[in-house]
């Protein structure tokens, strides 16, 4: 029986994934970018020029910027150590003193009426911001301007919603700087430095006179940082896995935030050497006051040795259930919904592309609802017919009351929007197809409601392997065609209102242009606010999806802060909408898009 030495066989990998000291950057450039960087094409940057680039430059290009897809077969101490190897050691400075506001002063009331605070407004993740905050007519809608662009230098993806608390600004990076700024000019208070690229909206909350901002970055780490000062009040390793990424925004409930814990081990795996896999996705509670764990629930017992791969590399399971999404609060039942990914290796577990309810108190799973059993996927699947659909839930479950009657809505990588019932443990109440649905398609970032209606758009991207990595570092190239779609669906019994389809890129588009819509919605009163990979931020009418208003960000800016940036494809968090503004940030080559580093604002005329 191999299933007995868990303890054992799991210190042994724990060891091997993280070889600080081994790692060695010599050998992992000639094994990983020799090929490509020691070759003579005007598109690679010889090694000399990187020779000449700080390593954290470096690290962030493998990390989230025009080396990810290289960068994602690589542990994260190797991409350290063969950053080390190659680059110089030249502190990169923050932003130049131009950017500062002249008053850096940050004052934040604990009234503040014009509130944007986190993933959505309110913990029941609706993203529906109502008509006295969003401060913005239909009419206004229509003639809405560019404001300014703030540029996030060095940065290839723009991929954080801002958190807005009248007229007062926090939003991450790829760097991993936290932005302190003024909405209405942009301009800069502070910033502060964290371990990783931070993608999760951050919380603010009130600790004392003083208030408390909340993130995790894309390495694990988890923050509370001083609103008024940027200074690191605590700060927490919630996974040590070498893979974790904290995606999913905290939500805070009282005293106590709630971190959703995911991982890139999926794509990992698709390099047969990689013992695959070990990661347990996971929602950890801690005190807001210290950081002191309250409790963490593993959405999968620990993984075991169970074989070996073709290529004699040992394999483990379970693993997987990631949860990417924010969870979604109900004081009332007490609980806390996560919704889950899929497991990466065998055997399948029964909490896999589920909607969870957890106890608010110590995580206790109170009921657990599967939506796609058996659902086993990981990058080692190309080409196999053995493996699951690969339908994550990439979005928070939405609680909406809809006629007096409570719902959970959550909408999946299949294509289908799910209504469930919160008291019957999770029972579908309906089910309806908005989208074809794939490994990369249907619902993604999620949907917004009113209680009425809610709104969905999917991602069905067209994409291809790339063939040519010799000299092209993308993963994907993207059909300009393929993909998108905005369906409003009744509340009451999931029956489709209306639906308008994606406009496919125009010809002339720059390749990485696709019309699929993986980014969050958002809704105003009367206005349906939608993101594409194409790089369209668009403004529909609620009551039948006509366009309002269409802002194409997926061109150069001039920036606030005096720096050249660019838009590209929007694929992440949507727009966010306060006081009359409407703040979007564009850029995101991952999964072949175009690349970008600004956050845009705009407000009415
Ligand atoms: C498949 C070919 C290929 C491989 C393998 C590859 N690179 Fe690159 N690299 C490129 C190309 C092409 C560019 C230019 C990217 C662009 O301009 O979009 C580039 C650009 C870069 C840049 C500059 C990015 C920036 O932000 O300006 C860095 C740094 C870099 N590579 C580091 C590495 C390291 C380190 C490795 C190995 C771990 C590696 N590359 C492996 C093809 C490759």
């Amino acid at each position: 029986m191999r299933f007995v030495f868990i303890l054992s066989c799991f210190s042994a990998l724990a060891f091997a994934q993280t070889p600080a000291a081994s790692s060695n950057g010599e050998a992992v450039y000639k094994k990983k970018c020799a090929a490509c960087h020691e070759q003579t094409s005007d598109r690679i940057p010889p090694r000399e020029a990187l020779q000449k680039l700080p390593a954290t430059r470096i690290v962030r290009a493998l990390d989230t910027g025009a080396m990810m897809a290289i960068g994602f077969t690589i542990n994260r101490d190797d991409r350290i150590a063969v950053a080390n190897y190659l680059g110089t050691k030249e502190v990169v400075t923050g932003p130049p003193p131009s950017a500062f506001c002249r008053d850096r002063d940050v004052k934040i009331a604990n009234n503040a009426k014009y509130v944007w605070n986190g993933w959505s407004p309110g913990n029941v993740n609706a993203r529906f911001q109502p008509a006295d905050i969003a401060a913005l007519s239909i009419d206004q809608v229509r003639g809405l301007k560019l404001k300014w662009a703030f540029g996030f230098e060095g940065d290839a993806s723009a991929f954080a919603p801002p958190t807005v608390i009248d007229g007062q600004v926090f939003v991450g990076s790829a760097a991993g700087l936290i932005h302190a700024m003024h909405a209405d000019t942009g301009c800069l208070q502070w910033v502060f430095q964290a371990n990783g690229s931070v993608r999760t909206a951050i919380v603010s909350v009130p600790q004392g006179n003083r208030h408390s901002l909340l993130f995790g970055d894309m390495t694990g780490w988890f923050y509370s940082v001083e609103a008024e000062t940027g200074k690191l009040l605590w700060k927490v390793h919630v996974e040590t896995h070498d893979s974790t990424r904290l995606t999913g925004s905290p939500t805070v409930y009282k005293d106590t935030v709630y971190v959703p814990v995911a991982s890139w081990e999926e794509t990992r795996s698709g390099d047969p050497d990689y013992p695959c896999c070990t990661f347990r996705g996971s929602v950890a509670a801690f005190r807001i006051r210290d950081g002191k764990q309250l409790w963490k629930t593993y959405m999968t017992p620990p993984p075991m040795e169970n074989g070996k791969n073709a290529r004699g590399t040992p394999t483990f399971g379970p693993s997987g259930v990631g949860v990417w999404s924010s969870p979604t609060v109900d004081p009332k039942r007490g609980v806390l919904y996560v919704t889950t990914g899929d497991n990466y290796s065998a055997p399948a577990t029964d909490t896999s592309d589920a909607v969870l309810a957890l106890s608010l108190k110590d995580g206790q799973i109170v009921w657990k609802k599967q939506i796609t059993a058996a659902d086993v996927y990981s990058g080692a699947c190309a080409g196999q017919s053995t493996c699951g659909p690969d339908f994550d839930f990439g979005s928070s479950a939405i609680l909406v009351n809809s006629n007096g009657r409570d719902l959970l809505l959550a909408g999946q990588k299949s294509g289908f929007v799910h209504a469930l019932d919160p008291d019957k443990k999770g029972d579908i109440v309906w089910q309806t197809r908005v989208g074809q649905g794939g490994t990369n398609g249907g619902v993604q970032w999620g949907m917004a409601t009113d209680g009425q209606r809610v709104y969905a758009t999917v991602s069905d991207v067209g994409r291809s392997r790339q063939t040519n990595m010799t000299t092209d570092p993308r993963r994907y190239i993207l059909d300009p065609k393929q993909g998108g779609g905005l369906t409003a669906l009744k509340v009451t019994d999931g029956s489709k209102d209306w639906h308008v389809d994606a406009a496919p890129c125009p010809a002339g588009a720059p390749s990485g242009c696709s019309p699929s819509q993986p980014g969050a919605v958002t809704l105003i009163p009367g206005v349906v606010f939608t993101t594409s990979t194409d790089g369209h931020l668009r403004a529909h009418s609620a009551e039948d999806g006509k366009l309002l208003w269409d802002f194409n960000t997926m061109r150069d800016f001039e920036t606030v802060n005096g720096i050249k940036a660019h838009g590209g494809a929007i694929d992440g968090p949507g727009a966010v909408v306060v006081h009359g503004m409407v703040f979007i940030s564009s850029g995101y080559p991952r999964n072949g898009g175009v690349p970008g580093n600004v956050l845009l604002a705009f407000g009415p005329e």
